[in-house]
Parts: structure tokens; C-alpha cells; sequence
């Protein structure tokens, strides 16, 4: 039995990032993690596996559509699967490893095993009890299905086994517009198969800024994915090496089907807490299966944190791991902060779509003067050059402030350009702010600079 300051119970972008900044803050430090990796689904099965695959798609798109137009001729590359897999698989152990390495250099004890909390200030691993002045829950998510809806992870797959069929399907069934939907679903129709996308909503995107939403789904579309929406899926069945994904089209009530070789349920995450014990420990729960916490990551059991896709808020790798810093700091008797209104979200499609603070329906519900500014990728010389031309930056300011509110992109890189809105935010700027910010040129961040001008006395380029 070893004593700890802190253990951190799982090893995902949460609980790693946790471990190391408690143990640079002089806390004695061990991290649980029992899938035999450290990364948790982000880097196992998750963000970086399956960009390993966009990239790889999308170098294929390339050499299928741009490369002649380029002046790049010859025969197209085939797909050897397998090898994209072998590739995905390094780059996945590349980045599990590197923890590892992080670990040691932060002097973070791992203890391999699957945790549980037999009582506070101890956890158990295997046979082993350790105590621990705190604790740390940070043991994420598990893909949540649908009733009805039996998963084999070989046809009828989650994320997980999507990154992993044994070949490229001919055709496939995404149940769920969201972001693992659209990721996944671009990754296979640009391998060929046919893909539909079936949603419940009556728009892709939960949530997202309607014109994005809309703007993304033309896009999507004109790549070749099919979209059903206004669908409620109720049934998956198999027969014959084929599944059927039964659906009811909410508008009239009528039914439907549709036949797929592999089928994705793409319909959500719910926090994965089972086998930690917290209901013997009278840890309170929220009524969607989330650890309750307060501002400050506490549990309703002294001495007890959780963070990340175990608690409320958006389940990203990047807020999991901005909580696990900032309950270190509180851990150490500092000061730990998130500010949740600057977070971004972004889907890794091409182009990408990124968006952080406000929407414009937010802003119109809420009844707040604002001004949009929008500039379009068309006048975006870089962007035009690399054909990703389609998409728009969406900046959202207040009318009488010109504070900014909110921004909304798809384009090239939109992933990356959402960052200097960010951090335009954080320091309470306005869209002139960032309309006096010389910006490179030529460069795909010339148009979010072309946005702002377009709050102001309007954009150059449009
Ligand atoms: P999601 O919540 O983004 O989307 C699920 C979609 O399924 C919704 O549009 C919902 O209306 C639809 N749906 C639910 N029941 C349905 C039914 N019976 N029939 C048809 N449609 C139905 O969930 P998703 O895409 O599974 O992602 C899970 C979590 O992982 C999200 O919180 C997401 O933010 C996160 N994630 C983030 C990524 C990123 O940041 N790039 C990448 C992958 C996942």
C-alpha cells in the first residue's frame, strides 16, 4: 500500500493532464488506468485515431479530385486498408507513449488496473489498496446506443469499432448527425462506400449555429452524403449478412428502411462511472448518470474531485483536460478556473467547422443586440488556391459594444483559426480589436480578420 497526495482514477485527457500538473505542483501523484494505455478513449479510440483516417481520406480525396487539376497526373492510389490501419495504430501508440514518457518525467506513479473507491481516501487496483489524501475522478465517457439496437462492434458498430472494421464496408448506415456521425461518415464515403446519415433533428449539428448547420450539410452533401432527417431509428435488425436500420419519419409518422453493410451508432456518450463504487460512498449523481460537483470540482464527498466527461458540460477532450488543471490548482490550495463561455468546439470534416461562444440563436433568443460580421472563403486567396474555397467566418459582436460574442466557422484550418477568436475573447475584445491586427497574408486567417472588418465599416475583400 503506497500513500498518495492525489490519485487521479483514469488516464484520458482529463485524468492524465490532471496527474502531471498536481505532480509539477509538488503532490505526490499516481494515475489509475486500467485499458492497458494511457490517452482514454481520445487517443485510443477516439480524436486522434480517427484524424489519423481523415488525413489519410482526405490525401486520397486529394489525389482523386485535385491532383490532376494541379498538373499532378498518374494512376490514383489504392487503398490498402490494412496499412491504414497499421499507420492509425502507430500513431495512436506514438501518442499513448509519449504519456508514458510524461509520466516519468513528472515523476506520476501509473498504476495499471482498473480503480475503485472502496472507501475516501483509498482506492483500490487489483489487490492493492492505496490511500490518498484526494482523489480524482476523470473516467470519461462509453458511446451510449439506443434501445432496440443490439452493438456487435464487427456491423452494427460504435465509434470504436468503426475505427477498426475488418474492411471498408460498401455501404453504411450513420444513425446521428453529430460530430462522431459526420467524422466517420466523411472518412468512409471518401473510401467509397455509401453513406446515409439518419438524425432525429430536423438539422445536422445539435446545437451549432443554424447557418453553419446548414452551411455543412450543403457541403457534406455535395461530397456524397445522404441525409434522412426528422428520423427517429427505433430498430436495427440483421439477417444475412445485411443489417436494416428501421426508421420513422417524424413529420407524417410513416416507416421506413434502409439496408447497410455496416452500421454506426453515432447517438451520444454517457459518463462511465460503473465499478468505482460511488453509490456504497454516498457520492451524489446527477439524474443523466453524471458525478455532481461544484465550482470546484468538489463531489458531495469530502476529498473526492471528478472532472471531464464524468460531470456536466460539453464532452471534449480539451474541457476535461482545462478541468483536470484547474482542480490540480485547487488540489494544491491555488486557484483553478474554466471559463466554459470560451470553449471551442470544432468537427474535423473538410473543411473543417469551428465554432466558440455564442450562436446567433442563442443571441437572438436571449434578445441581445448584436452585429454579424461575415466574410467568405471566395475572397480568401489562400483558400482559393488549395480548393477549399466553400465556407464562411461568422463573427457575432455586440451592437453597441462591439465586444465579441461568438464565432462561427467552416472553412480550411477553421480548427486552428478559432483560436485567436478565443483568445480575442478571454481578453474581452472587441471585433475592431481584431480588425486592427495585422494579419499574414496570404494566409486562411486573413478571412477571420475580414470578418471583424465586416462589424466595423465593412470587409475588403467581399
Ligand atoms: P452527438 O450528441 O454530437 O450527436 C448525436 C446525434 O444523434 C444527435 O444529433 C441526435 O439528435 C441523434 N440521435 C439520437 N437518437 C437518435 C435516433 N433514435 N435516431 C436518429 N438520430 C438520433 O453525439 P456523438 O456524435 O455520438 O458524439 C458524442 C460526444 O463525443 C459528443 O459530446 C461530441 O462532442 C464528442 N466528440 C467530439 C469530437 C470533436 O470534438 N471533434 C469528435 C467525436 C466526439
Amino acid at each position: 500500500m503506497a500513500e498518495f497526495d492525489v490519485i487521479v482514477i483514469g488516464g484520458g485527457p482529463g485524468g492524465y493532464v490532471c496527474a502531471i500538473r498536481c505532480a509539477q505542483l509538488g503532490l505526490k501523484t499516481a494515475c489509475v488506468e486500467g485499458r492497458g494505455s494511457l490517452g482514454g478513449t481520445c487517443l485510443n479510440v477516439g480524436c486522434i485515431p480517427s484524424k489519423a483516417l481523415l488525413h489519410a481520406t482526405h490525401e486520397l480525396h486529394e489525389a482523386e479530385h485535385n491532383f490532376a487539376k494541379m498538373g499532378l497526373k498518374g494512376k490514383a492510389p489504392s487503398v490498402d486498408w490494412k496499412q491504414m490501419q497499421a499507420y492509425k495504430q502507430d500513431v495512436i501508440d506514438g501518442n499513448t507513449k509519449g504519456i508514458e514518457f510524461l509520466f516519468k518525467k513528472n515523476k506520476v506513479t501509473y498504476l495499471q488496473g482498473w480503480g475503485s473507491i472502496p472507501a475516501a481516501g483509498q482506492v483500490k487496483v487489483g489487490d492493492e489498496v492505496h490511500s490518498a489524501k484526494n482523489i480524482v475522478i476523470a473516467t470519461g465517457s462509453e458511446a451510449a446506443s439506443l434501445p432496440g439496437i443490439e452493438i456487435d462492434e464487427t456491423s452494427v458498430v460504435t465509434s470504436t469499432g468503426a475505427l477498426s472494421l475488418p474492411k471498408v464496408p460498401k455501404s453504411m448506415v450513420v444513425i446521428g448527425a453529430g460530430v462522431i456521425g459526420l467524422e466517420l461518415g466523411s472518412v468512409y464515403k471518401r473510401l467509397g462506400a455509401e453513406v446515409t446519415v439518419v438524425e432525429y433533428l430536423d438539422a445536422i449539428t445539435p446545437g451549432m449555429d443554424t447557418e453553419i448547420a446548414k452551411g455543412l450539410q450543403k457541403i457534406l452533401a455535395k461530397q456524397g452524403l445522404k441525409f434522412v432527417l426528422g428520423a427517429a431509428v427505433s430498430e436495427v435488425t440483421k439477417a444475412k449478412g445485411k443489417n436494416t436500420v428501421k426508421y420513422t419519419l417524424r413529420k407524417d409518422d410513416s416507416a421506413h428502411e434502409i439496408e447497410a453493410e455496416v452500421v454506426l451508432v453515432a447517438t451520444g456518450r454517457k459518463p462511465f462511472t460503473g465499478g468505482l463504487g460511488l453509490e456504497a460512498l454516498g457520492v451524489e449523481m446527477l439524474p443523466r448518470g453524471q458525478v455532481k460537483t461544484n465550482d470546484h470540482w468538489a463531489t458531495s464527498v469530502p476529498g473526492i474531485y471528478a472532472i471531464g466527461d464524468a460531470i456536466t458540460g460539453p464532452m471534449l477532450a480539451h474541457k476535461a483536460e482545462d478541468e483536470g488543471m484547474a482542480v490540480a490548482e485547487v488540489i494544491a490550495g491555488k486557484h483553478g478556473h474554466v471559463n466554459y463561455d470560451v470553449i471551442p468546439g470544432v468537427i474535423y470534416t473538410t473543411p473543417e467547422v469551428a465554432s466558440v461562444g455564442k450562436t446567433e440563436d442563442a443571441l437572438k433568443q436571449e434578445g441581445r443586440a448584436y452585429k454579424v460580421g461575415k466574410f467568405s472563403f471566395m475572397g480568401n486567396g489562400r483558400a482559393k488556391a488549395v480548393f477549399q474555397a466553400d465556407g464562411f467566418v461568422k463573427l457575432l459582436a455586440d451592437a453597441k459594444t462591439d465586444r465579441i460574442l461568438g464565432c462561427h466557422i467552416i472553412g480550411p484550418g477553421a480548427g486552428d483559426l478559432i483560436h485567436e477568436v478565443c483568445v480575442a475573447m478571454e481578453f474581452g475584445a472587441s471585433a475592431q480589436d481584431l480588425a486592427l491586427t495585422c494579419h499574414a497574408h496570404p494566409t486562411y486567417s486573413e478571412a477571420v480578420r475580414e470578418a471583424a472588418l465586416a462589424c466595423g465599416d465593412g470587409a475588403i475583400h467581399a
